[in-house]
């Protein structure tokens, strides 16, 4: 009955569900399942095992620990389209690993940060159409996510439109910003297009050690003190370095304070103006900070897929063969504003988006 009642809902060219504010995608990929629940940000990963469990919640209704589990994380959710969960596994061919695609839509930013991988460059700004074009692709690849960033996509005059034609999709948008402009008025736009949740960069807390590092500590500053009078999700992107290292407590508590729903943690990459051994942590501190972020409570520390190294620590040595290493070109890949491919942020770009996935399936095979 339940899945007589879905079925006028699917939607057969884009094999996708929309319901309201609800919109789940579902793929499989090397006989494990991929579920992600956009109205929550949630996405789930199921085992060969785990997929066999909820084939049998589907279609005979068993109620097991793991699927009470999934509808209190919010991957299921009451109005979760189980029929799509069939409909992929019975007919649809494996997708790619991918979840995210990471988008610089400007290399054009006002601020000058030391620490930045991006260097001086010439301004290069993503025009609406081809950001439109790689929306396009990624809805037939099933992708879940779309990081927009840059430069500084806040200074991109079409900031809004790139974020509305995503909010069309079933994948979310988010954003990772400076801050830099950030009113009132323009987040009202920004969460009215549909922006997903955003991400602010602030390195430290106390300004003079943040200004070691970022430029724009009250662009940062204001842009949280906005986003925490809205409803809007959002987060801090922390880079780790030696000079801010010291501060990590107190940004975090200035961070719960605010209402930030979580701090990613950044391993710190090489920038064109530094010497890199001057900022990355020693071992010493390596193991001070693993330590520091195991005594923080109240709020989420996410750890950036490159820092694998500490994700292994935290994790006492377990590694889950899916997420294992940095994910660059396996769960995310990212495009540059003059519209070639590369494989994470911090790297020149090379190719189109399908002729890098064709490369990707041929070398995998
Ligand atoms: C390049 S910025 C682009 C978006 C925006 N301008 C901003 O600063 O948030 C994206 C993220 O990369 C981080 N980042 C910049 N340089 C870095 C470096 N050398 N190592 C690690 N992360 C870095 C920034 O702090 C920011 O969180
Ligand atoms: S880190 Fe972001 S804000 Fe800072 S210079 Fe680079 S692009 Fe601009």
């Amino acid at each position: 009955m339940y899945h007589k009642k879905l079925d006028h809902m699917w939607n057969k060219y884009s094999g996708r569900l929309i319901r309201g504010t609800d919109t789940m995608q579902v793929k499989g990929y090397n006989e494990k399942l991929y579920l992600f629940e956009k109205s929550t940000g949630m996405t789930g990963f199921f085992s060969h095992k785990e997929k066999e469990l909820l084939i049998e919640y589907v279609k005979n209704g068993i109620k097991t620990p793991f699927i009470d589990r999934l509808y209190s994380l919010g991957i299921l959710t009451r109005t979760s389209c189980l029929n799509e969960i069939i409909k992929t596994l019975e007919e649809e061919p494996d997708q790619l690993r991918l979840d995210a695609l990471h988008i610089d839509i400007t290399t054009a930013c006002p601020l000058d940060c030391l620490q930045c991988y991006k260097g001086h460059t010439s301004t290069i700004e993503m025009p609406l159409n081809v950001f439109q074009s790689y929306i396009d692709e990624a809805q037939k690849l099933k992708i879940f996510q779309i990081a927009i960033g840059g430069g500084e996509p806040l200074v991109h005059s079409q900031i809004v439109d790139f974020v509305e034609y995503v909010s069309k999709t079933e994948m979310s948008a988010t954003m990772t910003t400076s801050g830099y402009g950030l009113s009132q008025e323009l987040l009202g736009k920004l969460i009215k297009a549909g922006l997903n949740h955003m991400q602010i960069s602030l390195n430290s807390i106390v300004q003079l050690v943040n200004e070691k590092s970022r430029d724009g500590f009250q662009h940062a500053v204001n842009a949280i003190q906005i986003l925490s009078s809205t409803d809007l999700s959002f987060g801090v992107n922390m880079v780790i370095r030696k000079d801010s290292l010291d501060t990590f407590f107190k940004t975090v508590e200035y961070a719960k304070k605010m209402g930030v729903k979580n701090i990613n943690l950044l391993r710190y990459k090489p920038s064109p103006t530094e010497d890199y051994e001057d900022y990355a942590l020693s071992g010493d501190e390596f193991y001070k900070l693993a330590e520091w972020i195991k005594q923080v409570k109240g709020i989420k520390v996410k750890v950036d897929s490159a820092y694998s190294n500490l994700l292994i620590y935290l994790n006492n040595g377990r590694v889950n063969k899916e997420r294992s290493g940095c994910m660059a070109g396996k769960s995310f890949i990212a495009i540059h504003a003059d519209g070639s491919f590369k494989p994470y942020s911090h790297t020149k770009g090379t190719k189109r988006l399908i002729q890098f996935m064709n490369t990707i399936q041929t070398v995998s095979l």
